[in-house]
């Protein structure tokens, strides 16, 4: 397709924009597709009023109930179920999800997650991923709070491209679990969700009882202190280039400290857009969230495709003086639109549309 060009506009996108205006990217297939820039007067967050399902939502999961049966899901589609997993105790049960796989981003404690293969250590900042039909359970060491994502595709690495196959994170910087069997006797309940239900399962035995495994599917945990952000003096990159994880209709990105644009005339915060093709859901980890204000660390934020969404007032304002972030932030992309489970209706924030209001 030609470019055209029409007004006053930058001729490098996300740099020197035309004094007095603000960048929005209108483009498909994310930050792949084709694309135009609209250079204009006013942010297209400053809304007086919003009525109707669009509202950008936020979410206080910390509110939810822990130690229940499975994971709760706060958001949904045909693709996904995001959630949370708040885990107390080490549960009577055991656990297999039949529906897909199933990534946990650690939030909240340390422990062990115990799987057919062999236990995972855990800390806050890990990424713990079990394939389709993996027995496992928790053990905390103390209160455990992790977002869940849980995606009916095979969780994949990214494409990482022009960048080469080593980079944003090594595939041998991942933990594999080292087997460690069991045979006590007893009463042992496995619960397995295939299709949203639960079945129960029981055995005379201890259902971790693998002595040995090979091959090339297995559990796995990987830090997001182990990954290696890429970033530019110069251009703001799109959040894409953060990529960690993709299934097929999501996309999980890692925020993670990283050096900011230190050239005076490169774009520092996110540009305007409104995903037309995907939903955004960031959950926040850790640090201060710059170009948010008034989001707080184990927060979810929801921004339905289709509405704009950019950076805080006071986000732009302090970007000047910044050279470095801190945040870690984990963000889900979704190509169909997700809708609210009556968990996430309980825990939401209604004033945040509002918090882009100068
Ligand atoms: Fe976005």
């Amino acid at each position: 397709m030609p470019q055209y060009v029409r007004g006053t506009v930058t001729r490098q996108a996300h740099v020197s924009l035309p004094a007095g205006t603000v960048e929005e990217e209108h483009g498909r297939s994310g930050f792949y597709g084709r694309a135009s820039h609209l250079y204009r007067r006013n942010a297209p967050t400053g809304w007086s009023a919003i009525d109707g399902p669009l509202r950008p939502h936020a979410l206080e999961l910390s509110d939810l109930p822990a130690d229940g049966r499975f994971p709760e899901v706060v958001l949904e589609n045909e693709d996904v179920g995001i959630g949370v997993w708040q885990v107390d105790r080490t549960h009577p049960w055991f656990l297999r999800d039949a529906d897909g796989d199933l990534a946990l981003f650690v939030h909240r404690g340390t422990g062990r997650l115990e799987t057919d293969y062999g236990p995972l250590t855990y800390a806050p900042g890990d990424y713990l991923v079990l394939p389709r039909g993996t027995t496992f359970r928790l053990q905390p060491t103390s209160p455990t709070r992790a977002l869940t994502i849980a995606t009916v595709a095979e969780i994949e690495p990214p494409d990482r491209g022009l960048l080469g196959r080593h980079a944003l994170w090594d595939e041998t910087v991942v933990r594999i679990p080292e087997v460690e069997p069991h045979d006590e006797r007893g009463d042992f309940e496995v619960l397995v969700r295939q299709q949203g239900r639960l079945t129960s399962i029981r055995y005379p035995f201890h259902p971790l009882d693998v002595v040995g495994w090979k091959g090339d599917l297995c559990p796995f945990a990987l830090a997001v202190s182990d990954l290696r952000p890429v970033s530019s003096f110069s251009y703001h990159l799109p959040p894409s280039a953060h990529t960690t994880f993709k299934a097929d209709g999501v996309v999980v990105c890692s925020f993670v400290p990283r050096p900011l644009e230190t050239a005076p005339e490169a774009l520092k915060v996110p540009f305007y857009h409104r995903n037309i093709d995907f939903d955004e859901v960031i959950f926040y980890h850790h640090g201060d969230f710059f170009s948010r204000s008034g989001i707080t660390p184990g927060m979810l934020t929801w921004h339905p495709q289709g509405i704009h969404h950019g950076p805080h007032p006071k986000a732009v304002a302090d970007a000047g003086t910044r050279s470095f972030t801190e945040e870690v932030a984990v963000m889900v992309d979704t190509r169909r639109p997700l809708t609210a489970t009556a968990a996430a209706t309980a825990v939401e924030r209604g004033d945040y549309w509002a918090s882009w209001q100068e």
